[in-house]
């Protein structure tokens, strides 16, 4: 269609005759005089017109087409590019009328429930806010191929239509009509692929890639989201992707939302991570870390920490800045709170300028508490917050209240963009049954010099495993892979899986590994997240054109829904009634 772009107008267009299209935006109409703000994908331009009477009949999100000519307005609008002009209108001509809004589009937050904005995306996505999320994914993606490829990776597509990829979730299978009874799995992630691709000879990979896991879902997941998966060959060292990594992630930064990000991000290991903030992606915005005080309060006449340590449990403290001033009442809550993430309770020591208040100071005396304090970083003006306990358990309630009591007294800095790697994380973890279970995925190689722990300690084995974090989400996660047969055969091994089973379900992969694997290693993002952070969002629905609800569904579409009868005979399927 010819015609100009709504938002390019300016004060030097004055005069000029031009065609413009878009959408009715705002309408205000005095009478004689007709305002229509006009919006395409460029902006937003005001029109005027004047004894025009089919302009009186317009609706918002009507579509038009009109002949103006550009004139200077008498009282500019300084918040709008095209603040200085407006166009005076002489022809006019609807394309296309709207129904009456569910919600109105030219509002930043939105006014309407989630269930009514995702029923009515397409009117939802109009608004600027959306329009800009849209784009600054597009910019991501954009940034993402343009560094990797002037760092010699290639991207290469793999299928959707595949076998079950094992990341801990379950799959979303597919009838596969020409052979009845055998489904494919829609892939958790690439992984097997990509190794294999390095395997055959593509050293340095990437993909953009959607990927599908049947969990239940919060904020930050979808059962289908985007990741942008990544692989090497020839790594041996974690230290050599996460340079490439870094540079990526600056480059990222730069090109999408202007930040400078500092090179290289710090590198915490996994058990350090626990115990100074409590979990394996700290929030790294704010102090407040929490110190180990088992071997200062192994021999006082506190029992409970006392009885904690002996246990082989531990005493850790948490120190609260400014926070001093607390009223019993508040406290009694953080107690309460304390109990309620699996700490049996929560000691507190206050140090104001007259001392220290605590209730448990006539069992550890006040000296101790100071120690404590010091060792912990706590002054006056502050408080300490003492937990003991098995170390996991100290460690995720403190961990959870650090986070809570730093958002509850602003201490957390705007803008900040914290990154780190969380690295050397266990290879297994115990299932809920009680078995061994991979941390990360069973390709996942174990740390060279824990090897000889894998039969007898397996829990105490160290992956060469990472994580990315940003301001405290995980935003990214890969491994040095098993490039060894024998090892892999070990580990599936280890997991449970037997001879007959691991060829069945990865023979490929093990049957590849056997013709020259070279030592390689990646990592994957979950794009969705890190848009949404850039974006400044807390959910990745946001940043998702047509997202699912919490429960699956897609409100636009429908999706999932019944099929007919005659689709299912040819699968040949049944559903069972309830
Ligand atoms: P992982 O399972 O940790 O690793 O996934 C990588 C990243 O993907 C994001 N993510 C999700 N985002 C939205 N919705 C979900 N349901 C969801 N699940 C995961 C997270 C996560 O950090 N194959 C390995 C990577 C590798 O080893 O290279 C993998 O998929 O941000």
């Amino acid at each position: 269609m010819k015609r100009e772009a709504c938002g390019s107008l300016r004060g030097k267009d004055a005069g000029r005759r031009v065609t413009l299209a878009g959408w009715v935006h705002r309408l205000r109409d005095l009478g004689g005089l007709t305002f229509v703000d006009l919006r395409d994908a460029s902006g937003i331009v005001q029109l005027v017109f004047r004894d025009l009477p089919a302009a009186r009949k317009l609706s918002r999100e009507d579509v038009i087409r009109i002949q103006g000519s550009v004139a200077r307005r008498e009282a500019p609008n300084p918040d709008l590019p095209t603040g200085e002009v407006e166009v005076v209108v002489e022809r006019l001509e609807v394309l296309s009328r709207s129904k009456p809004l569910p919600f109105p589009v030219d509002a930043d937050e939105p006014r309407a429930s989630e269930e009514t904005r995702l029923r009515f995306r397409f009117l939802d996505l109009r608004r600027e806010k959306m329009q800009r999320n849209l784009r600054l994914r597009h910019k991501v993606s954009l940034a993402i191929r343009n560094y990797l490829n002037g760092q010699g990776f290639i991207e290469v597509e793999t299928p959707y239509l595949t076998r079950s990829t094992p990341e801990g979730a379950r799959d979303f299978l597919v009838p596969a009509r020409l052979e009845p009874g055998k489904f494919y799995a829609l892939p958790q992630s690439p992984q097997l692929f990509k190794q294999t691709l390095v395997i055959s000879g593509v050293e340095r990979y990437f993909q953009i890639v959607r990927c599908f896991r049947d969990e239940d879902l919060r904020a930050d997941r979808q059962p289908e989201f985007t990741q942008l998966d990544l692989e090497m060959g020839f790594l041996e060292d974690p230290d050599e992707l996460f340079s490439v990594i870094e540079g990526l992630v600056a480059h990222i930064f730069r090109e999408a939302i202007g930040v400078e990000l500092d090179v290289p991000f710090p590198r915490i290991p996994y058990a350090e991570a626990m115990l100074r903030y409590g979990t394996d992606k700290p929030d790294l915005r704010f102090g407040m870390e929490i110190a180990d005080l088992s071997d200062l309060f192994r021999d006082c006449d506190f029992r409970v920490f006392t009885g904690a340590v002996a246990e082989g449990g531990v005493v850790r403290a948490l120190p609260v800045p400014g926070a001093a001033g607390k009223s019993r009442s508040e406290l009694k809550k953080l107690e309460e709170r304390a109990k309620g993430l699996s700490l049996g309770g929560l000691a507190w020591a206050k140090f104001t300028p007259e001392g220290v208040n605590s209730p448990i100071a006539k069992f550890t005396s006040e000296e101790l508490l100071r120690k404590a304090a010091e060792e912990a970083g706590a002054g006056k003006g502050d408080l300490l917050l003492l937990a003991a306990g098995p170390a996991e358990a100290a460690a995720e309630a403190l961990g959870t209240l650090r986070l809570e009591l730093a958002h509850e007294l602003g201490l957390i800095r705007e803008n900040a963009w914290a990154l780190a790697w969380i690295t050397d994380f266990p290879l297994f973890k115990l299932d809920e049954e009680g078995r061994i279970a991979s941390e990360h995925h069973p390709f996942t190689s174990p740390h060279p010099d824990d090897i000889p722990l894998l039969e007898t300690e397996p829990l105490k084995v160290r992956a060469r495993s990472y994580d990315l974090v940003i301001d405290g989400v995980e935003i990214a996660s890969g491994s040095i892979r098993i490039h060894r047969r024998d090892l892999q055969e070990r580990i599936f091994n280890l997991l449970g899986l037997s001879e007959q089973e691991a060829r069945k379900k990865f023979g490929f992969l093990l049957r590849a590994l056997e013709y020259g694997a070279p030592p390689h290693g990646g990592i994957a993002f979950g794009l969705d997240r890190l848009v949404m952070m850039l974006a400044g969002e807390s959910s990745i629905r946001e940043v998702i054109a047509f997202p699912k609800t919490a429960s699956g569904t897609c409100l636009l579409t429908g999706a999932p829904a019944e099929v007919d009868p005659g689709q299912l005979a040819e699968l040949p399927l049944e559903v069972k009634p309830d």
